[in-house]
């Protein structure tokens, strides 16, 4: 896959702006396989990354640290972003819009993008948004389509990708690795929790909706309401 940069959309081209956030690198891994996929499909791809102004380090690396950010983020609290780079502003026959769960809300930066560049940047835009979570996303899925409604975007469908380890040791996982503990590593976690975030197989699994949508957006683009991303592997 070619790096995707911040080149101006084609004029000939099928368009798609990705925009996305990454605390931890899962949404990352999982966007940088989408885009291969789109590509894949002749797609060409604009990723522009959302860039705190002050840089949030992971892990949080303390108990009290990740008690704190979790408590911040249930109340939405926004974490400011950088300018985006103009390119993002031209027209694009579909943006996504990728990031993680933070305790049942879009991450601060999504939340402060929206604040900020909502209503120019989706205004009349169909908007396909991806989220990256341990689980738990139904209430952000709600909240973020309809925040991304209210700025006049069109939101046919979503990607959910869920950690794939059972309850309660995925919980306990998440948490013990943001405040900076290694939980594949302690004894009496590790024959039930493998690792912390997306396999491999959700990896591919994000190329094959990359191709997906590529090949519907090839087609015209009037039916990415019908794809199914409601996958075991995706969601398992
Ligand atoms: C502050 C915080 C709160 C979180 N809250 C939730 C949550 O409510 N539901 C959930 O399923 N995952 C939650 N998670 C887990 C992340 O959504 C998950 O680890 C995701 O894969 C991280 O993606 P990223 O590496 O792109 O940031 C939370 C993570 C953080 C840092």
């Amino acid at each position: 896959m070619t790096t995707p940069h911040m080149e101006a959309p084609t004029d000939t081209g099928t368009n798609v702006l990705v925009v996305s956030y990454s605390f931890s690198s899962q949404t990352n891994n999982l966007v940088q396989a989408l885009c291969s996929g789109l590509e894949k499909e002749g797609m060409c791809i604009v990723w522009e990354r959302l860039v705190p102004v002050q840089s949030l380090r992971f892990p949080v690396g303390t108990v009290s640290g990740t008690v704190r950010m979790m408590l911040e983020t249930f109340l939405r609290k926004r974490i400011p972003i950088e300018p985006l780079a103009p390119v993002s502003f031209d027209h694009y026959d579909l943006l996504i819009l990728a990031g993680p769960t933070w305790s049942y809300n879009p991450s601060g930066p999504v939340l402060s993008l929206i604040d900020r560049d909502g209503q120019r940047l989706f205004r009349d835009k169909f908007v396909l948004p991806l989220i990256s979570c341990r689980g738990y996303w139904r209430v952000h899925w709600w909240g973020l389509k309809f925040l991304l409604r209210r700025c006049g975007a069109m939101v046919p469908n979503v990607m959910v990708f869920s950690h794939p380890n059972p309850e309660p040791w995925r919980t306990i996982g998440v948490f013990l690795k943001l405040a900076g503990g290694i939980p594949e590593k302690k004894s009496w976690l590790a024959g039930k929790y493998r690792k912390y975030g997306h396999t491999t197989m959700q990896i591919k699994e994000a190329r094959l909706f990359g191709k997906m949508i590529g090949k519907e957006l090839a087609e015209g683009g009037t039916e990415l309401h019908l794809l199914n991303f409601d996958t075991t592997i995706a969601r398992p």
